[in-house]
């Protein structure tokens, strides 16, 4: 071996030498290869390590190899002696050169993930500050959704310090939260973000807060979730603020739609934006019709150019208007309305027009039926003095008239046309007293009573008066309330009711007659002035004959208003109706249209019971009789004739004068008592007042009762007569004169 190595000395010390020379070469030569990433820097500061910890743990196989092949050739660049080898070294010293560079740019870059790695550490430091110092709670939690992080604004917001929550569950989560927030994280799992989740946390005293919660997930190197981040904000006031919003305007909406008048917005054009409830109702048309509808389009055509022109106007400049105008239904029918505009502007500038419309239609029909009214009582007033004027002329035309035939012979031409003037005074006298009836100043005779009673009485007569063709029904309530009135002229009212029905119903029909008893509310009064509430007995009349339009309704209580021909009617029945009905303390109320019939409905005060009506309603069950004495004074023979037998067949001593000086006669000589002077009111000589005045004189105690065919400022100034006076109205029953005498008896 020895003597080998001696031998070839020369070529194991170039093996050598090649072998330790070249190394360095090489390994630069292949470090090309070896990435820095790939390089365990951590490990060592120094270059050569570097190098040969390199080229020993990553790069052995290729260096090995590369060094076989170095060895292999080296002998051979011996061999070929010097030349070579300084060719070798220039190689090695080039390659060392860019060794040395490598190593620099290796080194720079160390440098460089080293100055990062601070930042990172400052930038995290600087985090770190951050969410300490920020004003919302900003929590982390761990995999398992214990608190890893607790800021100061969270303790501050929450009541829990950081180190009673850390690694603990997440303490605000209230006990009905906790499904949700179960679901929160296995979200968050899922690498999902929650942002601004409304939330009610709990604080450690207890006290509840909303909050808005916005979270994301935190991930590891491999990026894989290991925790959450959360940001928690308190957002009371602000939810308190909306909420507040959204109740006023709920209440503003409430007010807008539930108001009692039509409320509604347009734009410039005309053109519907909104409108309420109210509108909806009084059109008729729908909101989704309305909206997008021109506000012409529903307004009466007469109305129009004042609505057109308003329209025009609101573009100008922003204004405010009150009008009247009328609308149109979906059905055709007119609504009045009072409609306050106001143009709404922005910077300025007009955008949209509001409107409140108030329906007056009730208020017309009120102000129509006071006016009514208050026309009814200017003619009645009229009417009523003219009617006591004439009946002052008539009486001196049919007192003379009487004295004319006095003293015109029998057959003569005078006489005839005395007779003739005398007629003609008498039907004069008739019209008079229906309008005296009309502008109520009849002398009524009121008393308590049944109005079932008083139309059952009156219905045989009813069946003859309306004729074959015409059915009559009554609908009578049985327990029905008392009325105080004239029974006479409630008759004389059912009778001119039934006769208009009749002359309605010239084919044929149905008259019906009801009673009943009714409660007139505040509703009812209000809308039919001057109607007071109260407990009422409605007796209604109802036809089913020609009816009557707008026109003629508005009329028919007016005297002289008729539709009948010239001496068919003289228009004066209703007005007599409408007059004893107001006397009465009363109201009348007509319903009526073309070909659906009429009905009057009279409404007059409900009283209570009282001993005169009980006892009247005895004395109807057997006509009252007596014995006592009787002086009647009637310048007319033909009445005073009746009224001598009507009492001498009831059992009375009767007397009779034909005036008032022929009765003072009787009076002085006659030796008994006379218990009752019953006295025509209008005689030639003296009237019964004076005559009444006398006889009070000589007989105190005797009981006076006026009769007469019509009313006279003597017997009563106020239409009624004085308590303690009777009064019979003349043509007389031989029962009314009967129960009257028996009356005054007894009073
Ligand atoms: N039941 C009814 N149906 C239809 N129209 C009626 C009815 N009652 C009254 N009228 C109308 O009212 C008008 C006035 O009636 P009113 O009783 O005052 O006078 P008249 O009947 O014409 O005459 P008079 O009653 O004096 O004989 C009538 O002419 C008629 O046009
Ligand atoms: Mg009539």
């Amino acid at each position: 071996m020895m003597a080998l190595l001696k031998r070839h000395r020369t070529l194991c010390l170039a093996l050598f030498l090649g072998f330790f020379l070249d190394y360095p070469a090489l390994a630069a030569w292949n470090f090309d290869s070896v990435r820095p990433s790939e390089v365990p820097w951590r490990n060592s500061g120094k270059e050569t390590l570097v190098f040969s910890n390199a080229m020993l743990l990553e790069q052995p196989r290729e260096l090995m190899a590369a060094n076989l092949l170095a060895g292999f050739f080296h002998p051979l660049i011996f061999w070929m002696a010097g030349t070579i080898l300084a060719g070798g070294l220039l190689v090695r010293l080039v390659l060392c050169k860019k060794a040395r560079k490598r190593t620099q740019e290796l080194s720079q870059l160390w440098e460089d993930c080293r100055h990062s790695q601070e930042d990172l550490q400052r930038s995290n430091q600087k985090l770190k500050t951050l969410i300490q110092s920020a004003p919302t709670a900003v929590i982390a939690l761990d995999r398992e959704g214990n608190v890893d992080s607790w800021n100061p604004a969270a303790a501050k917001m929450l009541g829990w310090l950081e180190e009673e929550v850390l690694g603990r569950p997440l303490p605000i989560v209230p006990a009905e939260g906790q499904a949700r927030h179960q679901r929160i994280l296995e979200s968050l799992q899922n690498g999902n973000v929650l942002r601004g989740e409304v939330v009610q946390p709990l604080r450690k005293d207890g006290s509840r807060f909303i909050a808005s919660l916005s979270v994301s997930p935190l991930l590891d190197e491999s990026g894989q979730v290991n925790g959450s981040m959360a940001v928690l904000m308190d957002i009371t006031r602000q939810k308190l603020a909306e909420e507040t919003l959204r109740a006023s305007e709920e209440r503003y909406r409430d007010l807008f739609e539930n108001a009692k008048d039509m409320i509604y917005t347009r734009d410039l054009e005309g053109k519907l934006t909104s409108v309420n409830k109210e509108m909806e109702r009084i059109t008729g048309y729908t909101r989704e019709e309305l909206i997008g509808m021109n506000i012409l389009e529903i307004v009466a055509p007469e109305h129009r150019p004042v609505v057109e022109q308003f329209i025009r106007d609101s573009n100008a400049e922003a204004s405010q208007v009150t009008r009247e105008a009328e609308l149109i239904t979906k059905d055709g029918r007119r609504v009045p309305v009072q409609a306050n505009v106001r143009v709404i502007c922005r910077d300025g500038k007009p955008v949209e027009v509001e409107a409140i419309c108030r329906d007056l239609s009730e208020q017309k029909q009120m102000q129509a039926q006071l006016w009514q009214a208050q026309k009814m009582e200017a003619v009645g007033r009229l009417a009523g003095g003219v009617a006591h004027d004439f009946n002052n002329l008539l009486n001196v035309i049919g007192g003379y008239s009487e004295m004319l035939l006095d003293e015109a012979g029998k057959g003569s031409t005078l006489r005839h046309y005395a007779e003739e003037i005398r007629k003609a005074a008498d039907q004069a006298a008739s019209v008079t007293r229906q309008l005296l009836a009309f502008s109520h100043k009849q002398v009524l005779q009121p008393r308590v009573l049944d109005l079932t009673g008083l139309v059952t009485d009156l219905s045989k007569m009813l069946r003859r008066l309306i004729g074959e063709d015409v059915q009559l029904s009554t609908v009578l309530q049985p327990a029905l309330g008392l009325v105080k009135a004239d029974p006479s002229q409630l008759e004389q009212v059912i009778m001119n009711l039934a006769v208009n029905s009749r002359d309605a119903m010239p084919q044929g029909g149905r008259l019906t007659i009801e009673t009943a008893n009714v409660e007139l509310d505040e509703e009812y009064t209000r809308l039919h002035p001057p109607c007071q509430p109260g407990p009422y007995v409605l007796l209604a009349v109802s036809d089913t004959g020609a009816g009557m339009n707008a026109r003629t309704r508005a009329h028919i209580f007016e005297p002289f208003f008729t539709t009948k021909p010239l001496g068919k009617g003289t228009g004066l029945g209703l007005s007599m109706v409408y007059g004893i009905v107001k006397q009465s303390g009363g109201y009348i109320s007509v319903y009526s249209e073309p070909g659906h019939g009429t009905t009057f409905k009279i409404y007059l005060p409900r009283v209570e019971a009282t001993g005169e009506f009980l006892q009247e309603r005895q004395a109807v069950a057997s006509l009252p009789r007596g014995s006592e004495t009787v002086l009647v004074v009637e310048d007319e023979p033909a009445v005073r004739e009746l009224a001598r037998e009507f009492l001498e067949s009831s059992g009375y001593q009767v007397l009779d004068a034909e005036g008032g000086p022929a009765a003072l006669e009787l009076v002085k000589q006659y030796p008994s008592p006379i218990h009752v002077l019953l006295t025509d009111v209008i005689m030639p000589k003296m009237s019964g007042k004076e005559l009444v005045g006398e006889v009070m004189k000589l007989l105190p105690k005797t009981k006076i009762l006026y009769m007469s065919g019509y009313t006279d400022d003597i017997i009563a100034d106020h239409g009624i007569l004085e308590a303690g006076t009777y009064f019979l109205q003349k043509p007389f029953t031989r029962d009314a004169l009967a129960s009257k005498v028996r009356k005054v008896l007894e009073g």
